[in-house]
């Protein structure tokens, strides 16, 4: 192993420095725990935090760490501080990377950050370390944040620096050092998973004509054997934040649970898509966001019934700047917190609610209301009780037209008609004259 080790690492316990471990249970950290020991001469505080992920039992996972000498591992529950405070916030920003994406991985590291930089600080700890490997977009979001929240931890990230390049060396590693191997095969694919979805890349997925197997999806039913009779769901939000389901007031935690099953049942939330990584390479990606697509669909419903236009159209910049800010890392930034700032002054009259049938594979919004609502029956309306002045729609088109008209006379249309083509030259399309230089 080349690693050196960090100095002034003594053996004597009671002066070794300590790491903060973002630690998830698998094979690449639970190598870490032993290899920071062993290469680093460090003490490891490996921390779990449970963002909602189809994990096996975090206990479990707190033990193992343990096992392997750890001398503090916690499994932190971070679920209902992620829904509040972080997932508040993209439902508010239509949070979509590429404009698809539901940002599932990118919203729970900085997050996972906080809680190892606060872990970091009560241990007295004066270095994180992370399990990403050097091609992600995961290591830059976990560096960057830390360095945002405590430019004086230092980041170890061991699978840059390590030398166990393939699964086969890294079980080899495990099996001389104690770390428990894993049982089953390798899984072919990468997962991530939280309460916002679920990410699956690698194996097969690797070639981008390769039609998605069956076996990546574990949310989502497939569409094809989803129920033959559509559902109905009634989401209620209050100034942008989803408050009930289906009449019943729910907190959002226990609301975005459900609507995972539901949406899921009727096989709603599959992307499939090329997506560009931060650090310039483009990867295909697959992903199931039942939740996630359908809050941020049904948000975006209300927000047509309850923001004007020129506020939605700017809006829509901003949701886009805010997804791109957020997928690269940037979440403890100014930019982040200004754009944050313009979505919740947005949302003071996004109350509301939204309906949606689910129906094969598909969520359709089928309907919106309001007490805030701009929408105008009396203005819109083609029958009784229309309040709309029509004759003062004659003078506001003269207007309006008026540099349409202005330009066709000197440059446009009219200006080319009026200029006759030279001999020999054929008319253009349109009848505009080939101008001959
Ligand atoms: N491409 C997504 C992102 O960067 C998901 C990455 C999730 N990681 C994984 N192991 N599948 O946010």
């Amino acid at each position: 192993m080349p690693a050196t080790k960090i100095q002034n690492a003594a053996t004597n316990a009671a002066t070794k420095e300590k790491v903060v471990l973002a630690y998830s249970g698998g094979l690449d950290t639970s190598v870490m725990v032993k290899w920071l020991q062993l290469e680093k001469g460090l003490d490891v505080v490996a921390i779990c935090g449970n963002v909602g992920q189809d994990a096996e039992d975090l206990a479990w996972v707190e033990k193992k760490a343990l096992r392997m000498g750890a001398v503090h591992s916690e499994a932190l529950d971070m679920r209902e501080e992620y829904a509040k405070e972080v997932l508040t916030k993209a439902i508010k920003a239509n949070g979509l990377y590429e404009d698809t994406y539901p940002l599932l991985s990118a919203l729970s590291r900085p997050l996972i950050v906080k809680h190892l930089v606060e872990i970091a600080h009560k241990m007295g700890a004066s270095y994180i370390a992370h399990g990403c490997t050097g091609k992600g977009n995961d290591q830059v979001r976990f560096e960057t944040c830390i360095h945002a929240l405590d430019p004086s931890i230092k980041v170890l990230a061991p699978v840059r620096e390590w030398d166990l390049l393939t699964r086969e060396q890294e079980m080899e590693w495990a099996q001389e050092h104690g770390v428990p191997v894993p049982t089953t095969a390798a899984k072919p694919y990468s997962i991530d998973d939280n309460l916002w979805g679920r990410a699956i890349e690698c194996g097969v997925l690797e070639n981008p004509w390769n039609e998605p197997p069956a076996d990546i999806w574990t949310m989502t039913v497939d569409p094809i054997s989803a129920p033959d009779q559509p559902e109905e769901i009634v989401v209620g939000f209050e100034k942008g934040v989803p408050c009930s389901l289906n009449g019943k007031k729910m907190e959002l935690l226990p609301l975005i649970v459900q609507l995972n099953k539901v949406c899921g049942a009727h096989g709603y939330g599959r992307i499939d898509m090329i997506e560009d990584r931060v650090v310039g390479i483009k990867s295909h990606e697959c992903y199931e966001c039942p939740a996630s697509l359908a809050l941020i669909n049904m948000h975006h419903a209300l927000e047509t019934l309850c923001l004007d236009h020129d506020t939605l159209q700017y809006k829509h910049m901003i949701d886009q700047q805010w997804s791109k800010v957020v997928y690269d890392g940037l979440w403890y930034s100014q930019l982040k917190e200004a754009l944050d700032s313009f979505c919740a002054s947005t949302q003071a009259f996004v109350t509301g609610e939204v309906k949606a049938k689910l129906y094969k594979g598909s969520l359709t919004v089928t309907g919106r209301k309001s007490a805030y609502s701009l929408y105008d029956l009396s203005l819109a309306t083609y029958g009784d009780g229309d309040s709309f002045d029509r004759s003062a729609s004659k003078g506001f088109i003269d207007l309006h037209s008026l540099p349409s008209k202005t330009w066709s006379g000197k440059q446009g249309p009219a200006h080319k008609q009026a200029v006759p083509a030279p001999a020999g030259k054929k008319q253009a399309k349109l009848g505009y004259a080939v101008l001959s230089a």
